[in-house]
């Protein structure tokens, strides 16, 4: 399907939106199955009836043929991780899954995180640069080794860390590079890397959202030095919480495992004592493991399906004025943890974003702005201003960093027009995924009146 040639036509048509103009609409795009179908309906915000009815699959989802291996851990009465069993399984099929030597498995992603950082020699009063669009987590992460985050930006058109933004940040402090594949979307990591090697930075990446997302033939969490993932209850491959640090290097992940087993010592990391060296307790137990292991395939799957959706969906919606799909870097491979687009609203009469929200929302398409410039919202503030950074930091340092974050053009650019529908959405049939494109091009027919009311 390929309506561009009419793109022009079609803008200028929805400057002057009603009701009636969805007719007129139908015939300027010509054939187009998912355009043709347009309801000339009142939007459903107004009133009118909603595109989507009937619901999204639910998430997570679990099969009954899962229940007697949890059973069998129950009885078995070893929970805990120990050496061996589900645990390590599960490590040794993740490894191969992802095309790694190594993966050591952890309670959560953010305690994956917080081990990778302390592996890889981040130490309090040193800085790491990170992407400003993740979860919260990955900035806490850095802040709970005392170290502080330094937000490379995000380009705009991937979503992700912006390669050209890294240099200019580094400092003498400066140990490592955390870029972020968000919602499942790879970095652009050949540049990434390229640059962190030339000054000689670690790279971790935060693939916590990105389980077999691939970037030049090679899987997200084996680009880096380490990989960390969650499995906590949204993700795809969830057992209620969990996570996994991936790598090649033996002695890395030895050092990994010895600090997240209360720093013992094992493989090639071992000292002339028992307790040589720090560690905490970021351990997996053999419940979250074996719900993990019942998995993988399962993720496979979902995978394929969620991809020619997204790539359905990606088709359609670019077709739309104002409605820009994320561009992936060459010879990558997303796995849409969300499906985000960015939202223009002058080609919808000026419609907020916020209001398109609630509209596409109330035409059965559940759907959010996604992350915002939540570096603002005082958690970095309290950081610079608690004694211990204060020690850590020069006050002219944190005042710098402080003033730096304004100047993170891209990252507001995306935060403020993105908007995004989780990864369930994907899981559904072709005719429901049809009527995202169809609820979108009906809010923008009555974009006007929407505006209006
Ligand atoms: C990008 C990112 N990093 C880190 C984490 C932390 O993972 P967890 O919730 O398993 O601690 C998450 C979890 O949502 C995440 O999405």
């Amino acid at each position: 399907m390929n309506i561009s040639g009419n793109r022009r036509q079609f803008l200028g048509m929805v400057g002057a939106a009603g009701a009636g103009m969805a007719v007129a609409l139908r015939k300027a795009a010509g054939a187009s199955r998912v355009l043709d179908s347009v309801p000339n309906d009142k939007p459903a915000l107004l009133g009118g009836t909603p595109v989507h009815k009937g619901g999204w699959p639910q998430w997570p989802e679990w099969r009954q043929t899962w229940e007697p291996s949890v059973l069998d851990v129950l009885r078995s009465g070893k929970w805990y991780r120990g050496g061996g069993g589900h645990v390590a399984d599960f490590e040794a099929a993740y490894a191969r899954l992802i095309g790694v030597k190594r993966c050591l498995a952890t309670a959560s992603g953010t305690t994956a995180l917080m081990v990778s950082l302390h592996a890889m020699d981040v130490d309090a009063g040193d800085e790491v640069i990170v992407s400003p669009f993740t979860f919260i987590a990955t900035y806490n992460a850095i802040l709970m080794g005392r170290a502080l985050p330094v937000f490379a930006d995000t380009d705009p058109e991937t979503m992700t860390m912006d390669p050209a933004s890294i240099e200019s940040r580094i400092t003498e402090r400066t140990r490592a590079v955390m870029p972020v594949h968000i919602y499942g979307l790879p970095c652009d990591m050949d540049p990434i890397v390229a640059v962190s090697r030339k000054h000689q930075l670690a790279v971790i990446e935060d693939a916590c959202q990105a389980w077999l997302a691939e970037y030049k033939g090679r899987k997200c969490g084996a680009l880096g030095d380490l990989g960390c993932f969650s499995f906590q209850e949204s993700k795809h491959l969830p057992s209620g919480e969990g996570g996994a640090i991936t790598g090649n290097s033996d002695q890395l992940v030895d050092r990994c495992n010895a600090f997240h087993n209360c720093g013992r010592g094992v493989g090639t990391f071992k000292g002339p004592k028992p307790y040589f060296s720090r560690g905490g307790n970021y351990r997996m137990q053999h419940f979250q493991a074996v719900m993990l292991l019942q998995q993988i395939d399962k993720l496979t799957q979902d995978t394929v399906r969620r991809r020619e959706n997204a790539d359905h969906l990606s088709m359609n919606l670019k077709q739309i004025p104002g409605i820009q799909p994320v561009r992936l870097p060459e010879n990558s491979r997303a796995v849409w943890h969300l499906y985000p687009f960015r939202y223009d609203a002058t080609h919808f009469n000026g419609l907020p974003r916020e209001r398109f929200i609630k509209a596409l929302s109330a035409e059965g398409v559940p759907c959010s702005a996604g992350y915002q410039e939540q570096y603002f919202d005082g958690l970095l503030d309290e950081a610079c201003e608690s004694r211990g950074f204060k020690r850590l930091f020069s006050a002219q340092r944190l005042k710098a960093y402080r003033d730096s974050l304004k100047e993170l053009k891209g990252n507001r650019q995306v935060c403020t027009t993105t908007v995004a529908m989780t990864q369930n959405h994907l899981l559904a049939e072709r005719a429901d995924i049809n009527h995202i494109v169809e609820a979108i091009r009906k809010i923008q027919v009555h974009s006007a009146d929407l505006a209006q009311a």
